[in-house]
């Protein structure tokens, strides 16, 4: 079924003509009309409608319902934030939630261009109940019914902070009809002013954006910062070398101590992918910090002996062989299999080393 948009009015009778679809003023939405269609001919000649870009208000200042915003660019999804207004509600009846966050593209294009958002941006976040049992899915989350809709709109000349905040009103299908811009007081504006890293957005959780934002420069000044990535910290190792990883990290763990980056499997994975990048003195460095960390661990010892071994390091790789060995008959955690795998491992290493 064809659209139907108010704002090309001209165009519209145009296109009932040749799509059987039935416009009127004021309508948003396409009405079948059951007729046949009966001008095909006329189709070929009827302008193609633009795509429907920026937001768009009412004589009274009120953002109309973005109906398609699922059609944009989808930029990220977050799962149990909680922290706008509809999802903090969601939490304490012990709903979880997953919100998404759709941008409209022509700003997108500007965004990965400059790294900064053009005027007339629009962002909705889309907020949908989080459910865990259903077809295979039993340790899992996926989304289900549309709980809510939040808009932002960056428009200088209509808004005195420059970002406009709306809560949509909709139903289970989407927005519903327009929505008055949120007082200033609203807890939107704060949150989003002290804490989003590119203006008042937190484009900081945008995967790919973020990127965007750091090599252009546009992150603010006064931005507390992320913890590094696995990438990152590659990234970082091979353009300085391992101290300057080693800072890195060092500065994470005091400021983020839970961090993913910091696990001593991603660790031990950086280690071996600094490997193959030809990074050997790298990987050395990475892999003896895992065993700093994480001296009781068994793997740490034999991942490091083995790449001491491969540099031709034999004093050294027996050294961290001892270490393993004494790790694993201290570690009940480990799983037999896995036990099993790095008895060999170390043992096979020592005999090869063991001069004579
Ligand atoms: C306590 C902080 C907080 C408050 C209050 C808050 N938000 Fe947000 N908002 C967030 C976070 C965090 C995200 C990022 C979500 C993600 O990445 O998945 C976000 C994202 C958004 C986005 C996507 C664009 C962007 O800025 O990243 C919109 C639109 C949005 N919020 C609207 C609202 C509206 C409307 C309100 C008020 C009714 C509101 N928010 C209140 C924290 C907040």
């Amino acid at each position: 079924m064809q659209r139907c948009f108010t704002r090309w009015a001209a165009a519209a009778a145009w296109v009932a003509l040749a799509t059987g679809c039935a416009c009127e003023a004021g309508d948003t939405e396409p009405r079948a009309t059951g007729e046949p269609v009966l001008a095909p001919a006329v189709t070929a000649v009827v302008p193609a409608a633009p795509a429907e870009e920026g937001p768009r208000f009412t004589a009274a200042g009120e953002l109309l319902p973005p109906k398609d915003y699922r059609t944009w660019m989808y930029v990220t999804s977050g799962f149990a934030m909680g922290y706008g207004p509809l999802a903090q509600q969601a939490a304490e009846g012990g709903v979880q939630v997953f919100d998404t966050v759709f941008v409209e593209r022509p700003a997108y294009e500007r965004f990965v261009a400059t790294g900064v958002w053009p005027e007339s941006t629009m962002f909705v976040l889309e907020l949908r109940t989080a459910e865990g049992h259903g077809s295979i899915v039993t340790n899992g989350k996926f989304q289900t019914d549309l709980l809510g809709l939040e808009a932002a709109v960056k428009d200088s000349t209509r808004f005195a902070g420059g970002w406009g905040y709306f809560e949509l009103p909709s139903d289970a299908t989407g927005p519903t009809g327009p929505a008055p811009v949120l007082p200033t007081t609203a807890a939107c504006y704060e949150c989003h002013a002290k804490n989003g890293a590119v203006e008042q957005t937190f484009t900081q959780f945008y995967p790919t954006l973020f990127a965007v934002a750091r090599a252009k420069g546009t992150v603010r000044a006064d931005f507390v910062g992320m913890p590094p990535t696995r990438t990152d910290l590659f990234e970082k190792v091979v353009a300085e070398g391992w101290p300057a990883g080693e800072r890195l990290l060092a500065d994470a763990a005091t400021r983020w101590p839970g961090a993913g980056a910091l696990r001593e499997a991603t660790l031990n994975q950086v280690g071996y992918q600094l490997l193959q990048a030809d990074e050997q003195p790298e990987a050395l460095g990475m892999l003896e910090y895992v065993t700093r960390r994480f001296p009781g661990s068994a793997n740490a010892w034999d991942s490091l002996s083995e790449v001491q071994e491969q540099a031709g390091q034999g004093a050294a790789a027996l050294a961290s062989v001892a270490e393993g060995l004494r790790a694993l008959d201290g570690d009940t955690t480990v799983q037999p299999r896995q036990r099993e795998a790095l008895s060999r491992s170390l043992s096979d290493r020592k005999a090869r080393l063991v001069p004579g």
